[in-house]
């Protein structure tokens, strides 16, 4: 393909340098370290633009979720390219690599146009929030009394409520997670009925999942999850467009700052909806 004077081929992405792709993100100010992008690809498959000499113009990404769907993240053109029709090709080959799955993304402004005209439809807003945590959150009594930490070895339970919250099952996403992310549940009657957790990301910290079954349990497992982050960056995305848990993000330091939409194609999203387990904290943009 060509874009403006430079002569692009799609290649695989697991075998480009990080460092090209840390400065593909960095190019349109996205938070990405190096190593989440390391951790991406650990998690998913994709395709990124490359000229003759080996330079990186473009990425996308599909991470499968189960046998029948797929979520897409990281599309991202650089900015003296965009506009230019690298956006469409790169998705145009993602979007045949997935095949018949249903498929989940949030889209950024700048792409919707692009995700509406390969038949995606519009679901749900995500609502950016972060900043640094304040000690408020975690000095209020009680509030995450009831709150267990899950030792990596009760994964499995914390998958089977996330699929039943998700709508598919995230094994591969939830095997790393459980390495890498400190996890906490809540427990009623015996039965897991809600997990959080958080991991090193980006500018500092960043709590998702959050599954639930009512607004009230994602406070306390928010809660339970900003102990010992006073003062450290903490990002949450979520799709609820107020209530408890936004009230309590904003006092907790957690302020909204930028807004994505949710769209699918294939199926829509699992509502969120009390008294079933629902997504209170998206694992990440790309993830879902
Ligand atoms: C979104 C992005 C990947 C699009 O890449 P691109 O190479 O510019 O896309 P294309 O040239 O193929 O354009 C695709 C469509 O999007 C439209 N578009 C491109 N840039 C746009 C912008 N900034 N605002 C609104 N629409 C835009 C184009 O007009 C085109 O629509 P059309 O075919 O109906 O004319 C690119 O702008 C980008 O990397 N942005 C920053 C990162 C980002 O937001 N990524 C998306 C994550 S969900």
């Amino acid at each position: 393909m060509r874009l403006k004077s430079f002569e692009l081929a799609p290649q695989d992405i697991a075998s480009v340098d990080v460092d090209a792709l840390h400065a593909l993100s960095l190019g349109v100010e996205w938070p990405h370290r190096p190593s989440d992008w390391d951790a991406l690809r650990s998690l998913g498959h994709g395709i990124v633009a490359l000229d003759a000499i080996g330079r990186v113009f473009g990425s996308a990404m599909w991470f499968p979720h189960g046998e029948d769907c797929a979520t897409i993240g990281m599309v991202i053109t650089t900015p003296r390219v965009q506009a230019h029709g690298g956006g469409r090709w790169m998705m145009d080959r993602l979007l045949e690599e997935c095949g018949d799955r249903r498929l989940i993304l949030n889209s950024t402004r700048a792409a919707y146009r692009l995700y509406v005209s390969l038949g995606f439809e519009l679901q749900a807003t995500v609502y950016q929030c972060q900043g640094y945590a304040t000690p408020w959150a975690a000095s209020v009594p009680g509030l995450a009394e009831d709150v267990e930490a899950i030792a990596p070895a009760g994964i499995g339970e914390v998958e089977a409520l996330d699929a039943a919250a998700f709508g598919a099952a995230r094994p591969r996403l939830m095997a790393h997670l459980a390495e890498t992310a400190e996890i906490r549940g809540l427990r009623r009657d015996g039965r897991l009925v809600g997990y959080g957790m958080r991991r090193a990301f980006g500018r500092g910290c960043v709590i998702g999942p959050v599954v639930a079954e009512s607004e009230e349990d994602a406070v306390k497992l928010v809660a339970a999850l900003l102990v010992g982050l006073d003062g450290q960056f903490v990002r949450l995305d979520t799709r609820q467009p107020s209530g408890v848990l936004r009230t309590f993000l904003e006092a907790a330091g957690l302020r909204l700052f930028d807004t994505t939409k949710t769209l699918t194609r294939g199926a829509p999203l699992p509502p969120v909806e009390p008294g079933r387990p629902g997504i209170y904290g998206l694992a990440a943009h790309a993830l879902s």
